[in-house]
């Protein structure tokens, strides 16, 4: 059986997960907290306390341990088993155990499967389409069931062309479970996208794009607006709308609910994530562009709140 068929999911790009930090997921419904700990290891682990059930990705990552944010436990790499609880410092340490799930780290993405009927089974097979260097693309979120994403992109894979440097009527497609390849006759480049089923109504593109040529910013940007385009048409027509957004804002209300006497100065200002580089393993830069025609106005104490691809705000 091949990777795909053995249930593994990409469900983060290896960039989402810098050293000391948590990051939510959801895969069919599943939430996750998936983390690195110091050596490099991926743990991908349900996301709840066994203690009183908090959520896991609220916790700190200690580099070797996850701290539970409300009453302190610490689970451990690798196992997930409770190391320490505060309240007993001296006693040996509880029998709890946070769920894992199989994971994986391959080609700059990672990898879940829910079914731990298998898990001896690993990662062997996986073959990236081609051997040219690759990078990330922008992860785009949908409202709207995997195989209706999957479906909307092969429908419309010519419009995807230009991120490949092809010509529209050459481009072809190989898919397999919810991966699917782009590629064209005169181009060596190819695209490869992953769809992340979160729940039954939701699901989230990966990209992995491989080209000899230097992966330009206008590339990635054109490539954002495209699946944003194409995705957003197809929300429309199921009546839903999900989008990652920034909402930058002085005013401590959120963009839905504005005062009705702020002036237009002070409004919030809702941004699209173009583009974002890790600059070190603690900070990230990211390309906001408003959504108005405003210039984009940062002042000293505002407040930003991220929607992240997979619809949590942080
Ligand atoms: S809920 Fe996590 S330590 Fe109590």
């Amino acid at each position: 059986m091949d990777f795909f068929n053995q249930g593994w999911q990409a469900v983060a790009c290896s960039e989402d997960l810098p050293l000391r930090h948590v990051y939510q997921a959801q895969l069919l419904g599943q939430e996750l907290a998936l983390w690195r700990d110091d050596s490099g290891a991926v743990n991908a682990w349900e996301n709840r306390c066994p203690h009183r059930g908090l959520r896991l990705s609220l916790g700190v990552n200690t580099g070797d341990q996850l701290k539970c944010q409300y009453h302190g436990w610490k689970y451990e790499t690798g196992s997930g088993r409770c190391l320490f609880v505060p309240a007993h410092r001296n006693a040996t340490p509880s029998t709890a155990c946070v769920r894992q799930y199989p994971c994986v780290e391959i080609d700059g993405l990672v990898f879940v499967k829910l079914d731990k009927s298998d898990e001896a089974q690993t990662s062997n097979g996986y073959q990236p389409p081609t051997r040219l260097p690759s990078t990330n693309l922008r992860s785009t979120p949908a409202a709207m069931a995997a195989d209706v994403a999957l479906r909307t992109i092969m429908q419309a894979r010519q419009s995807l062309a230009p991120v490949i440097a092809a010509q529209a009527d050459s481009v072809q497609i190989q898919t397999n479970g919810l991966m699917l390849d782009l590629g064209g006759t005169e181009t060596p480049d190819k695209l490869r996208l992953f769809v992340q089923p979160e729940s039954a109504t939701t699901s989230v593109v990966h990209a992995r794009l491989y080209t000899a040529t230097q992966t330009s910013f206008a590339r990635k940007v054109a490539f954002i607006h495209l699946m944003e385009e194409l995705l957003s048409l197809a929300e429309q027509c199921t009546g839903l709308s999900q989008k990652a957004k920034i909402i930058a804002t002085d005013t401590g209300h959120s963009s839905a609910q504005p005062k009705p006497t702020e002036s237009d100065s002070r409004k919030p200002f809702i941004c699209t994530v173009i583009a974002r580089e890790i600059e070190t393993p603690d900070i990230t830069s990211f390309w906001l562009k408003p959504d108005d025609d405003r210039a984009l106005i940062i002042d000293p104490g505002m407040h930003a709140s991220v929607v992240t691809p997979a619809g949590f705000i942080r």
